[in-house]
């Protein structure tokens, strides 16, 4: 059942996100999409979903399966999806859809964005973190050298269609995961939408919510794109957490999740009185608020990150909920304040 249709208002790149629970079979129908797609998923999301996705494109699809995981985020994998489409011979009224989380999502969505100059790309996000985040926005790359999202495009997709039913096959430690983008958007920009995050008893009352936080997170994101597709000043709020959490998702080696480095790379950015405030919520939601491993390493894995300018890297302070400022911070205090943050 459809719940909700938001537009992404960007011109001639505007886009809707569908979202409610049974959709994904409605693929074909709310795309109103005739051309022919190459289906990418990963190995660990249900086939179920890409089966369902290629039903609603019966006899003009191919399902192309990657490996599950960050690793996929190469430019290897980017040339085996390149082969795929090639092999199928998709033309520029083709499109590639990518169902799964944020790693075929930023993989497909940079395939579409290189394949014969830019092809057509949609999304069907099936974890609360590329629901609420990563589908949204256009924001598209693979890694390279151990640098995060390196090499990438701004490709916005033609749709985006979120069954709120596929999280029914995620585990409360990917789903806790997801809504650190959540928390991360309430914290900067929406008070009163923390202010009912904290509220929530746990977890669970949390998901019984999720169509209304998903919706909620969405909404707030797509205000900023609106106002800052490619990032020139206010997009960059959506960074916070990520300066040094892209630090400590490197150091950590694949043992902590997206979200988790990011739960950890904002309580460093933070006054006293927001952290105080963050730390229980985090807590509620099961995620880390202490790092056992490598600060030193993980700050100068953040240093080397693709924002970091002469000496210093761009990173997201929250003085205040529901506001931001943004600073250059020397590297030497990224470590300083890391330090203090995880005592
Ligand atoms: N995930 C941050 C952004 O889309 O800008």
């Amino acid at each position: 059942m459809l719940k909700e249709v938001i537009t992404v208002s960007l011109g001639e790149r505007s886009y809707p996100i569908y979202i409610g629970s049974g959709l994904i079979g409605e693929a074909g129908e709310l795309f109103g999409f005739n051309g022919r797609a190459l289906i990418l998923t990963d190995s660990g999301v249900p086939t179920e979903y890409s089966r369902a996705v290629a039903r609603a494109f019966a006899g003009r699809s191919e399902i192309f399966t990657v490996k599950e995981g960050e690793g996929s985020k190469s430019l290897s994998t980017l040339e085996e999806v390149l082969c795929a489409a090639a092999n199928m011979k998709l033309t520029r009224k083709d499109a590639i859809i990518a169902v799964g989380g944020g790693v075929v999502g930023d993989l497909g969505g940079f395939a579409a964005a290189c394949y014969m100059r830019g092809i057509a790309f949609y999304n069907i996000p099936t974890t609360v973190l590329s629901m609420v985040d990563s589908s949204i926005g256009g924001k598209t790359a693979v890694n390279l050298g151990g640098i995060k999202n390196i090499v990438g495009a701004f490709h916005q997709p033609r749709g985006v269609l979120i069954d709120t039913d596929t999280l029914k096959t995620l585990d409360e430690r990917q789903i806790s995961a997801g809504l650190c983008e959540a928390v991360k958007m309430a914290a900067t920009l929406d008070r009163e939408e923390l202010e009912r995050l904290e509220s929530a008893g746990g977890i669970g009352e949390i998901t019984a919510d999720i169509t209304r936080v998903i919706s909620r997170a969405i909404c707030l994101k797509k205000a900023v794109v609106e106002k800052d597709e490619r990032e020139s000043g206010l997009r960059k709020v959506l960074n916070f957490g990520h300066t040094l959490g892209h630090g400590i998702e490197a150091e950590a080696k694949g043992a902590l999740y997206h979200g988790e480095c990011v739960a950890l790379g904002m309580l460093p950015f933070c006054s006293e009185s927001v952290r105080e405030r963050l730390l229980p919520l985090l807590k509620r939601l099961g995620l880390p608020t202490e790092y056992g491993g490598d600060i030193e390493l993980a700050a100068e894995l953040a240093a080397h990150d693709k924002k970091s300018v002469g000496g210093a890297v761009e990173a997201v302070f929250v003085n205040e909920i529901g506001s931001f400022e943004i600073k250059a911070l020397p590297f030497g205090e990224l470590l300083t304040l890391a330090r203090a943050a995880y005592k």
